[in-house]
């Protein structure tokens, strides 16, 4: 069957298309019954099944004979070690790993952040809360201490899994005084944390309250795999939203399973045992659904990669691994390969390697622009597939489903609505827009297996994020169109929310940084055009009156603070002091102008501009820095 009876068959039936989708996967109560409409927009799937997460990742991989297959490559250029584990090897490191969770009072149900880089144990980590039925929530490497504890605080961790370091090319980040000042700040404490001593920079333990991931191990017994509800919560994932306090993405257990294990043929087009690489991090969604769970769920061997496109040692590095390991197929950001071409624009770097084995590049995380896009076709000489979609879909919305039919690749497009996703374009009253028009994009519910039934504690923001604005729909927060071949294409955010290098921040998490400095009496934090890390933030604030200090040293306390409180991540390094910000006349501020104004495109003044002349003033300080150049 090719795309379009595939997409025919899930619309006439989905309950249907989704059950056979299902027998993919190893139950202990099978589903008889797919959708489950809890009222009021909510839905959940496979709600009755009981399923193991990490019994369908692992152990029925040793039973059906994979046992010696590798199941796990971890390369890092970093400390230029490779190792690599089979899957007998995983299931003995798991079970020993969930074992010792469930032996400190571990169980069905309790939340486990972990806080690791990208090491095997990270995933392990992940497996072994499957293994138990502990839901876990990763909490990306590059946050800083407050950001873990706000998540501590949310989701209220009985443990929490970290390692002494990660290792970023220029410097070792030191991870347990970040660990020991999130608990600090925290008002939820843990009962206790379980700790991987890296060489690199061990560190020291809390006496009774940290453990050591290897002694800890001494003496337990392993734990097997504990059946839960399929509507039961795999983990719990934060990702960025309009204001500072991030929302915890619920994926629930059966519905990740059937979609994940659905999308590695169709849409990677990789057979069990063929090598799967995403160069992401674990903390990412990215990292959930193709680091960890996808690929073991379809018995595929998966690479966690401990470096970057570049510099590590140099922009060959992706190219050597997806020789030196068979990888078929590989997945990154367009901002990695963006990297690698500043570097070796030539290709000179891919020409040193035979990647014959590699069937195609897998782009996403933010929008593919077609300069990248064609210097990759050209230089690898392989399809490059772009597939958008979003922390809380957990894996592609619209895409190209090589493996069932490669669809011609329209450069600037993500290609075509996977089966579960009904894709409409909706103006601001919710009217459907036709062909080739500009609107929101949103997805008619229910949304199909895997992807979030609501937000962790907080079902009202979940309703008011993405099911008030379109009554019937998901809101996605991205805008776009459909052509008339019902491709689709996505322009921009709607919201607040930037892309810096393919990892999704919020502004207004950096404005309220911002507005916590002694002098600011007023700010905005947007995202401006970067060529390398596609945006980077940007902040414009105003001083309270009769400060009169160096706009250079306010400027670099800004970004200490923003580093200090969100992280490196943010990637937050420039700050205009401005006399007033450009506002409408009941007083919101105009961002979306801004933005337009500082990347030099094309915008209609809003009719509701209070005074335009501070446009003038904001584009002058924004010249000052290379941005609103003249048309
Ligand atoms: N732990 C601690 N710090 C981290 C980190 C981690 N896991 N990941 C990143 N950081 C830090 C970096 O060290 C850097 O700090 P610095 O300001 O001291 O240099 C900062 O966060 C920004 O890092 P990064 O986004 O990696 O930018 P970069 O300038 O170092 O590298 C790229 C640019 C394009 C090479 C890099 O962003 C990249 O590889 N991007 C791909 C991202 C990706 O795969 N995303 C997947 C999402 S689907
Ligand atoms: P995240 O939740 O971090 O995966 O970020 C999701 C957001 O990143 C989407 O809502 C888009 O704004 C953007 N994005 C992801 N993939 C793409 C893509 N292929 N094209 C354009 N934007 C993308």
């Amino acid at each position: 069957m090719g795309y379009h009876e595939t997409y025919k068959s899930w619309q006439d039936d989905p309950e249907a298309y989704w059950l056979e989708q299902a027998k993919a996967i190893d139950w202990d109560v099978p589903p008889t019954r797919a959708l489950y409409d809890k009222g009021d927009d909510l839905y959940e799937w496979f709600a009755e099944a009981k399923v193991n997460g990490c019994y369908n990742a692992v152990d029925r991989h040793v039973a059906s004979g994979r046992a010696d297959q590798v199941a796990i490559i971890h390369d890092s250029p970093i400390t230029g070690t490779k190792t690599k584990v089979t899957y007998a090897e995983l299931q003995t490191r798991v079970a020993a790993a969930a074992g010792v969770l469930r032996a400190n009072g571990i169980g069905k149900g309790d939340r486990v952040i972990i806080y690791m880089p990208m090491v095997p144990e990270a995933v392990e980590a992940m497996l072994a809360c499957a293994r138990i039925g502990a839901v876990h929530s990763v909490v990306f490497g590059g946050f800083a201490a407050n950001e873990l504890a706000v998540r501590i605080d949310d989701c209220t961790p009985k443990a929490i899994i970290a390692a002494s370091c990660g290792l970023e090319p220029n410097r070792i980040v030191a991870y347990k005084p970040l660990l020991d000042s999130a608990i600090d700040q925290s008002r939820h404490k843990p009962d206790f944390c379980l700790i991987l001593q890296r060489e690199q920079s061990p560190c020291d333990m809390i006496e009774g309250r940290d453990l050591d991931w290897h002694d800890a191990q001494v003496g337990v017994a392993p734990a097997d795999c504990v059946p839960v509800q399929g509507n039961h919560p795999a983990y719990i994932l934060y990702t960025s939203g309009t204001t500072g306090a991030p929302k915890g993405v619920i994926r629930q257990t059966a519905g990740h399973l059937v979609a994940l294990n659905w999308t590695m043929k169709n849409i990677y087009d990789v057979d069990p045992g063929d090598v799967f690489w995403a160069a992401s991090d674990v903390g990412w969604v990215v990292g959930h659904s193709y680091i960890c769970y996808g690929p073991l769920i379809h018995g595929n061997t998966t690479v966690v990669f401990e470096g970057k496109p570049v510099g590590t040692p140099d922009a060959g590095t992706f190219w050597r691994i997806i020789s030196e390991h068979n990888v078929r197929s590989f997945f990154t950001a367009p901002t990695a390969i963006r990297a690698v071409k500043r570097e070796d624009p030539k290709g000179e770097e891919i020409a040193k390697y035979d990647i014959s084995c590699l069937r195609a590049l897998y782009l996403a995380g933010e929008r593919a622009d077609p300069d990248t896009v064609v210097w990759a076709q050209n230089k690898l000489g392989k399809p490059v597939y772009d597939h958008w979609w979003q922390t809380e879909t957990g894996y592609t919305i619209a895409g190209n489903p090589a493996g069932l039919e490669a669809m011609p690749v329209k450069l600037g497009s993500p290609t075509v609505p996977m089966p579960g996703y009904d894709v409409q374009i909706l103006d601001e009253a919710g009217h459907r827009q036709p062909t080739g028009t500009l609107g929101s994009i949103a997805i008619k519910l229910p949304l199909p297996p895997g992807t979030l039934p609501t937000l962790w504690n907080a079902e009202d923001r979940f309703r008011k994020s993405y099911l008030t604005t379109f009554p019937g729909y998901y809101e996605t927060g991205d805008a776009g169109m459909i052509d008339e071949d019902g491709y689709l294409y996505i322009m921009a955010r709607t919201d607040d929310v930037i892309n810096v290098a393919g990892h999704r921040l919020s502004t207004g998490a950096m404005e309220e940084v911002l507005a916590n400095h002694p002098d600011v009496a007023e700010c905005a934090v947007i995202g401006v055009s970067d060529a390398l890390k596609g945006q980077v933030p940007l902040g414009l604030v105003c001083l309270s009156k009769g400060v009169n200090r160096p706009h250079a040293e306010i400027g670099a306390e800004c970004a200490k603070m923003v580093r200090d409180q969100i992280g490196p991540v943010a990637a937050y390094k420039l700050t205009l002091v401005v006399d007033r910000l450009p506002k409408t006349r009941s007083g919101k501020i105009l961002r979306a102008t801004i933005v337009k104004l500082a990347d030099s495109e094309p915008f209609k003044l809003p009719a509701t501009i209070d005074d335009p002349d501070v446009l003038d003033e904001i584009k002058q300080s924004l010249q000052t820095v290379g941005y609103a150049a003249e048309a």
